[in-house]
């Protein structure tokens, strides 16, 4: 991470009493401030509807950041001087709540020289997105700063609105108060170290970009596997489902980044630019595609390590008759040159047997085999594999020879090992995010143009899939791999879900039907 410290600035979490608030932001400020990454002109205000007194709000934000912050290291003398900068507001998205706000601002301004220059972080339910901005607006808190016109900034949480529709209407809500390089649009997947490490893999690498076309690659395998199932969210979770929690925004970063040509620089427009014109390039799916290229699934009850939990429609805020996927599994293709007829398999589940993210490039079988396998069958394809998490690593598949007097080969698994080979873990998405926002880089946010050509693609898959509610949805076991539908679609191609190295710590008590 950059060792360049922001200029003096405040941050106001809006949403500061909820669950992103303690889960993902206070530990990850916390663990910049530790690091010394902050400056020393730097304070936070929380404000929620919640009533709550400054010392309340400490408290609990005390126990959020020793339960949460990266690596468990939590730095009493640290967490002190942090905790004087936190402060909070209680008040409603309305004028009276923003003029409160306001004077709290300008006594930070005042303090600590930090002349307007707010980091405004949108950690509500999506529903109050416009209100906070439209409030942010009318008390003249988002206009442009004298002098730097790269303040104040606005981050915006996911989701990002429910369709096409409504995103380009927070688009334009948010254009009309802030200008859109003051709009950061966070994905936090885009600040996990292994997605960055794509980048690299790929274009500092000279043996890969090579083979990284049709000419050379049958299909990949981008999978997002978690084992929880939607704790304590349902309510939210009911409204969205897979489709737009996962698929829109987390799924279809990783494939524009796996996809795209190579930018001419590592900067923000480059890199956003070609991620639009991949996503851009991805071939729609008319409503008839949809049942032969998507699989949704539910979770009924089941176990998950090795404990008894709930089906999904017993989860509490979730309807008991909801239709709601808890997975998907989908073909796509990229039509351009590069990937013309490539599949991309895209899979994601609640409740699955293991928490896994993997990117795999499955490359076609040597056209003339020489050499056969065990049972003489063609050897087994080359696949190069990628882990976001956990064990973050890379591994590739290739033949070797079993020593000893046959000639008898086996495919078999070189790893690259992120902790094994840096010694230690890779750092927090949200520290990477948090930071690189209060640096004005916006190369791991989304743009407006990204996150609307994103909604172009999935917008007609999640219509196609509404129109046909009610309807009756797979169920699958929690604690299994998914609806049987998830097999025959890949299977259907002549080939097969498959993970290169399964995280290290398993969840006993799960049914492993296959991997
Ligand atoms: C969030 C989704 O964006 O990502 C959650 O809303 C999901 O439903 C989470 O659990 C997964 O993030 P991670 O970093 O744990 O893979």
């Amino acid at each position: 991470m950059s060792k360049k410290k922001p200029d003096p600035f405040t941050l106001v979490i809006f949403g500061a009493s909820g669950d992103l608030t303690a889960r993902k932001l206070m530990p990850a400020v916390y663990g910049l401030f530790r690091d010394g990454l902050l400056p020393d002109a730097f304070s936070v205000v929380g404000y929620a509807r919640t009533p709550e007194t400054d010392e309340s709000f400490r408290a609990g934000m005390r126990e959020a950041a020793q339960k949460f912050v990266r690596s468990g290291s939590f730095d009493e003398a640290a967490w002190k001087a942090f905790a004087s900068r936190l402060s909070y507001v209680s008040g409603s998205y309305d004028a009276p709540g923003f003029r409160l706000l306001k004077s709290k601002l300008d006594e930070a301004a005042a303090r600590d020289g930090t002349r307007g220059r707010c980091l405004f972080d949108l950690a509500t339910p999506p529903a109050a997105f416009g209100d906070i901005v439209g409030g942010l607006l009318e008390a003249g808190l988002s206009l442009p700063r004298e002098g730097d016109s790269s303040w104040p900034r606005i981050i915006v949480e996911k989701p990002f609105g429910s369709d096409l529709a409504t995103a380009r209407e927070l688009n334009k809500r948010l254009q009309r108060a802030f200008s859109e390089n003051r709009i950061f649009r966070i994905d936090h997947y885009l600040g996990k170290e292994t997605v960055q490490n794509l980048l690299v893999l790929r274009f500092a690498n000279s043996i890969f970009e090579p083979l990284w076309n049709r000419d050379f690659v049958d299909h990949v395998q981008i999978t997002v596997l978690e084992s929880v199932g939607v704790e304590g969210r349902g309510r939210y979770y009911d409204q969205t489902g897979a489709l737009r929690d996962i698929l829109e925004n987390h799924m279809m970063h990783l494939l524009c980044l796996v996809a795209m040509e190579p930018p001419v620089a590592l900067d923000a427009d480059a890199v956003r630019g070609e991620k639009v014109k991949l996503l851009r390039a991805l071939k729609p799916m008319p409503p008839a595609c949809v049942s032969d290229q998507v699989v949704r699934g539910q979770y009924s009850a089941g176990e998950s390590a090795g404990a008894p939990v709930p089906a999904y429609r017993d989860e509490p805020g979730v309807s008991p008759d909801s239709v709601t996927e808890t997975f998907l599994a989908l073909k796509a293709f990229v039509d351009n040159p590069r990937w013309q007829g490539v599949p991309f398999y895209l899979r994601t589940g609640k409740r699955m047997p293991v928490r896994l993210t993997e990117i795999s490039i499955h490359f076609k079988a040597a056209a003339h085999p020489l050499l056969r396998a065990a049972h003489n069958a063609p050897p087994p394809p080359n696949v190069l594999a990628v882990r976001i998490q956990p064990n973050e690593g890379i591994t590739l598949r290739f033949q070797v020879k079993v020593p000893g007097p046959a000639m008898e080969i086996r495919p078999f698994g070189m790893d690259f090992d992120y902790v094994s080979a840096f010694g230690k873990e890779p750092p927090d998405a949200y520290e990477r995010l948090l930071l690189d926002a209060a640096l004005g880089d916006s190369t791991l946010f989304i743009r407006d143009d990204e996150v609307e050509a994103a909604w172009s693609f999935v917008g007609p898959i999640v219509e196609s899939c509404d129109a046909r509610k009610p309807v009756k949805i797979p169920l699958y076991p929690a604690g299994s791999w998914g609806p049987a539908e998830a097999d025959r679609l890949i299977q259907a191609d002549g080939r097969r879900w498959e993970l290169m190295k399964r995280p290290v710590h398993h969840e006993p008590g799960t049914r492993r039907r296959r991997a």
